[in-house]
């Protein structure tokens, strides 16, 4: 059986889309049925973004790379491992997935696949968002770290709930 291509990237989607729309290959007249033609591409890049979703855990160590570890590098692995000569604290080391995901001594898995609120990585740094004194709240409310921005949060939940 011929192997299947992988998809497109939507990336290149959206490029050519648009490529195509400069081109006027989709009309702007607003009367014009053809029109709805414009928002294929856009439709595409959707579903091959769903598809991207990390499921797989191959999937998702590319993830954790590319997209989690930059946010937890800079806002928690201070205290969390980035120095092998200290104990990570709360015994919680966020260098390695498979470290992250076993979790530290005391709050339960750092990650739970398919529910954010059963994943202490998550808990604590929303609480280090919503509510800055909770003495849960990750980065604690005296250090220096910054906490996780709102996008950063949602990118963590997506993360952890991909399908
Ligand atoms: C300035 C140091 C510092 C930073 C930065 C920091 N933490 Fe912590 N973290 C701690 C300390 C201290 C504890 C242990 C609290 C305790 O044991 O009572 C802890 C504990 C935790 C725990 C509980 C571990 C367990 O199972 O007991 C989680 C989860 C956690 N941190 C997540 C994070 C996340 C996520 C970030 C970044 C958003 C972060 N931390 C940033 C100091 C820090």
């Amino acid at each position: 059986m011929p192997a299947l291509g992988r998809p497109p990237s939507p990336r290149k989607i959206v490029k050519t889309g648009t490529f195509l729309l400069s081109r006027g290959y989709y009309t702007r007249d607003p009367h014009n049925p053809m029109r709805i033609l414009a928002l294929l591409p856009l439709i595409a890049a959707a579903s091959v973004l769903a598809a991207d979703a990390p499921k797989s855990s191959a999937d998702r160590e590319k993830a954790w790379k590319a997209d989690i570890f930059p946010i937890l590098e800079k806002s928690c692995i201070g205290c969390h491992g980035k120095d092998p000569a200290k104990k990570p604290k709360g015994g919680l080391n966020l260098m390695t997935l498979d470290a992250a995901t076993k979790g530290g001594k005391d709050a339960g898995a750092g990650f739970t696949w398919g529910d954010a609120s059963k994943s202490s990585i998550y808990k604590g740094a929303e609480l280090g968002i919503k509510d800055r004194e909770d003495e849960a709240a990750m980065p604690p409310k005296k250090s220096k770290s910054e906490p996780l921005t709102a996008a950063q949060l949602a990118k963590l939940k997506a993360f952890i709930e991909a399908k």
